[in-house]
């Protein structure tokens, strides 16, 4: 069965107190379940992760590569400003799809470039966890044209 690295940026651990208007009352820990169910109907793992460390997520991304592991990625601010995590992402060797829970396209002007989005396969924003959830089912169908081309 194929891993699927979920990984999260700076405070995403804050879900269910973080500005609940714009990102819902909902705990970090209730995503990751909503994230393993959905993977499982779809015959897929997940490791769920979450870092306000921009080096970590770094080295998450190194690791995702080595081991060819798709990822399904929620940059948080660092979609915005982080070079460095795009060019460890333009190095990926599976999947990788980005996910945000808001539109960034709807708020702030600052939210609304992506420096990680030319570097995905594709991106799911606006939808709460429903993104996650979505992203994880691209992933999958991602896989399997994969698996078929050989
Ligand atoms: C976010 C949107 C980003 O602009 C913001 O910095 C976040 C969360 C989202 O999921 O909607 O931290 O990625």
């Amino acid at each position: 069965m194929r891993t699927v690295l979920v990984l999260n940026g700076p405070n995403l651990s804050r879900l269910g107190s973080r500005e609940p208007e714009v990102y819902g009352t909902a705990t970090l820990d209730e995503l990751a379940e909503a994230c393993a169910a959905t993977a499982a109907e779809l015959g897929l793992a997940t490791d769920f992760r979450q870092t306000n460390d921009e080096a970590e997520i770094i080295a998450w991304v190194h690791e995702a590569a080595d081991r060819r592991m798709p990822i399904v990625l929620n940059p948080a601010a660092f979609t915005h400003y982080s070079y460095a995590l795009r060019d460890a992402l333009a190095m990926r060797t599976a999947p990788f799809v980005e996910v945000h829970l808001s539109n960034p396209a709807a708020r702030e002007e600052f939210r609304h470039a992506s420096v990680v989005a030319g570097v995905a396969d594709g991106t799911i924003a606006g939808f709460g966890f429903v993104s996650y959830q979505l992203a994880l089912r691209a992933v999958a169908s991602l896989l399997a044209a994969q698996a078929t081309s050989g």
